[in-house]
């Protein structure tokens, strides 16, 4: 058979956080398929990167005071623990900022105008006249229009689950800075998926059972039928696709478009193009000969949730602008842990890999246990504790790693770490190991490693019954047994070498442990037609394995503790000293109703505010929360007025008390004034006390 040339990815995740579990599971699956493709003899090139684009980087780096460059190398300087930590070896990680990104997004982006499929239209969106920047629809908030619930995203509300325009929200205001948005016009360049050509090829390539998994072709064609959209109206066949974004923005200027920026899913996928060229360069090799190839084949391992910018958006772009296509686009469920369990008071938040790590627990049993459930389908898939360490250690320790025990001792010390002959049920065993092989490599292939680990436990148990039956701790006390003694754990080693074999892309340093011991170059499948041979010795045996205690996953789960205060201080300030009711009384607060509320011309800090405290006359109040509120969100409340406070001259004109608002002592750390409202009921001119 012939070597096989493939160009592996897993989705690019966002450079805005550390990897979670899910992030390594997409990594463990990839990467068990391919250390399977290796140990074929197939070339495999295997990248990644971080996705370091968009709005919500550039806003989260805005706020940690770093350059959006900065905060995205911070994270990725975070990523190689984690990497090899759970043995994840990729050939290279980049990220989509870099020059190979720039360059080819434009190109690829030249290449789908020149073959007609990018229109300009102009939209109208909602601007920030604040932060002077069109507002992601993430970004904007307001009351919902079906459910009237407050403070719901500009997409859907939380309550009600309805979907809708941001343009639909009632008094829609910026999360950002608070300003009411406005609806401002802007060209927005769009791919153009609507043209009968995308639609022709898309249906085609989707749906000809060569691509993705059928549960994912059969989700797709929903895609392609009538849709009704948020507005009422119905559409077919696809949308076109807008992938432009004004500046601000993170990410890649777009050609002769000054101020416009590609959209970051259009720039993300080019980013596995970018990242193989990156390590093509570093070795010296061509990468448009590479890609030239037509026998390359390009597999993108990615979870259920990004689908569609796969399976639509990037063949259709590879595909106009004169490239090569996907083979494969192979897509997982998501996994959770405790079933989903989002905050569980026993077992803490969830599943932090370095926590993982720095329990020393073994990598291995992650990568088994979860091999053992990905079956190559779209499907959900869940970590659970208990299962965790029944499986883990009854298959692994229990099965596997029982059988080189079991025997490898008396080799050692029977028979100077030499192999003898194996006798007709030794090979008969042997040849049954063997006969699975292929099925094995296939459940690799189609990444079922559920049915790999399942037959690979099946021949485990015949070992063990072959073990069982003949007893090598008798043999080895009765007279005259050598031979058979030599005979039996010899066949139990060969055996265990094989098991080895199959097990290898889930267990990598296991079996490289194992290679040590029993003296050979590095495992492939192929070697699983020959066997080590009488007079080939071994190495000593050390433990390959622990077993799971659940003293572990206790401390895995258990919710990290509060970090100890010295002294505690609320709101970042110790309690005043102590006060009798009477000085209280002195105090003489009221309920107020605000009555009208103005910006004051030439402060930013305060609101002008005429009060009315059922005095039968309006006060003037000024208050230094303009930071915080507009005019119009304060009109008509109720609040809370220190109404026995000396009036006071200001630059603005005579400020007769003051209304209560809560804020932090340090305004650097938690920033915000919050105005006191009264429950409803309070009328303006009642007393509090
Ligand atoms: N940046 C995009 C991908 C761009 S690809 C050109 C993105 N990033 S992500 O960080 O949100 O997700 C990265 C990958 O992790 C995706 O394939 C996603 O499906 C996967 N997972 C995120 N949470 C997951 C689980 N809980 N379980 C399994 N995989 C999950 O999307
Ligand atoms: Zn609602």
């Amino acid at each position: 058979m012939s070597q096989r040339k493939l160009f592996v990815t897993t989705a690019l995740p966002y450079a805005n956080g550390n990897f979670h579990i899910g992030h390594i599971m997409e990594y463990i699956q990839a990467d068990t398929w391919v250390r399977a493709q290796r140990m074929q003899g197939n070339a495999v090139n295997f990248v990644g990167a971080d996705d370091a684009h968009g709005a919500p980087i550039m806003i989260a780096a805005e706020k940690a005071g770093k350059t959006p460059q900065q905060f995205v190398a911070d994270i990725a300087a975070g990523r190689k623990p984690y990497l090899d930590g759970f043995h994840i070896a990729f050939d290279n990680w980049s990220n989509t900022d870099s020059p190979e990104n720039h360059a080819l997004s434009k190109q690829i982006y030249l290449d789908l105008k020149q073959a007609g499929f990018i229109e300009t239209r102009t939209i109208e969106q909602f601007f920030d006249p604040e932060k002077n920047m069109f507002l992601p629809d993430r970004f904007i908030k307001g009351e919902c229009p079906r459910c009237h619930a407050k403070d719901q995203y500009g997409d859907n509300c939380e309550v009600c689950s309805s979907v809708y325009a941001p343009t639909d929200l009632i008094n829609p205001f910026s999360a950002l800075s608070g300003a009411t948005p406005v609806l401002k016009t802007s060209e927005h360049f769009f791919f153009k998926l609507s043209d009968p050509r995308a639609v022709e090829f898309l249906t085609e390539w989707t749906q000809d059972g060569k691509h993705v998994q059928p549960e994912v072709a059969a989700k797709i064609k929903e895609w392609f039928g009538v849709r009704t959209n948020p507005d009422g109206s119905t559409s077919e066949g696809l949308d076109d696709w807008d992938i432009s974004r004004d500046a601000p923005y993170f990410g890649i200027e777009i050609p002769d478009a000054p101020g416009k920026y590609f959209y970051v899913w259009l720039d993300a996928p080019v980013g596995y193009l970018a990242s193989l060229k990156e390590l093509l360069n570093r070795r010296g090799e061509d990468y448009d000969a590479y890609m030239a190839d037509p026998d390359l084949e390009q597999y993108h391992f990615i979870g259920k949730d990004i689908i569609t910018f796969h399976t639509l958006f990037w063949p259709a772009m590879l595909k106009f602008s004169g490239r090569k296509t996907p083979t494969r686009i192979c897509v997982h469920g998501f996994m959770t842990v405790n079933n989903g369990e989002k905050m569980s008071k026993s077992r803490g938040t969830g599943l932090d890999p370095l926590k993982y790590l720095s329990l020393k627990m073994n990598p291995e049993w992650l990568r088994y246990y979860l091999g053992a459930k990905l079956n190559g389908r779209n499907e959900d898939i869940d970590f659970n504790p208990e299962d965790f360490m029944l499986r883990v250690n009854s298959d692994l320790i229990g099965k596997y790693v029982n059988i080189a025990s079991r025997a490898a001792g008396f080799i050692s010390k029977r028979f100077e770490g030499k192999l003898g002959a194996v006798s007709e049920d030794g090979q008969t065993l042997l040849a049954a190991l063997r006969e699975q092989k292929d099925a094995i490599v296939a459940a690799y292939e189609g990444r079922d490693t559920a049915r790999a680990a399942r037959e690979i436990m099946l021949l485990c148990d015949k070992v063990n019954s072959y073990v069982d039956a003949n007893k090598p701790w008798e043999l080895a006390k009765q007279e005259g047994m050598d031979a058979r003694l030599q005979d039996v754990c010899t066949t139990c080693i060969e055996a265990f070498r094989l098991l080895t074999i199959y097990l290898k892309p889930m267990l990598p340093a296991v079996a490289t442990q194992v290679e040590a011991f029993l003296n050979v170059q590095p495992l492939q499948f192929a070697d699983a037609a020959t066997l080590l041979g009488a007079g080939h010795g071994i190495g000593k045996y050390e433990h390959l394995m622990q077993r799971v205690v659940v003293e572990q996953l206790d401390a895995l789960f258990e919710p990290p503790a509060a970090p100890v205060v010295e002294a505690v201080k609320p709101g970042g300030e110790e309690i005043a000293p102590t006060i009798t009711i009477d000085d209280f009384a002195k105090i003489d607060l009221r309920i107020a109703k605000i009555v009208e509320c103005k910006a004051v011309e030439g402060s930013t800090k305060l609101l002008q505010l005429t009060l009315d405290a059922g005095e039968g006359k309006m006060r003037n109040v000024f208050s230094g929360i303009a930071s915080m509120y507009r005019p119009e969100q304060l009109e008509g409340k109720l609040t809370v007025l220190v109404a026995n406070l000396a009036p006071r001259k200001m630059k603005f004109g005579i400020s007769e008390g003051m209304v209560l608002a809560a804020s932090h002592a340090d305004e650097k750390a938690e920033p915000g004034i919050y105005v006191l409202e009264p429950f409803p009921g309070a009328q303006p001119g009642m007393r509090i006390g």
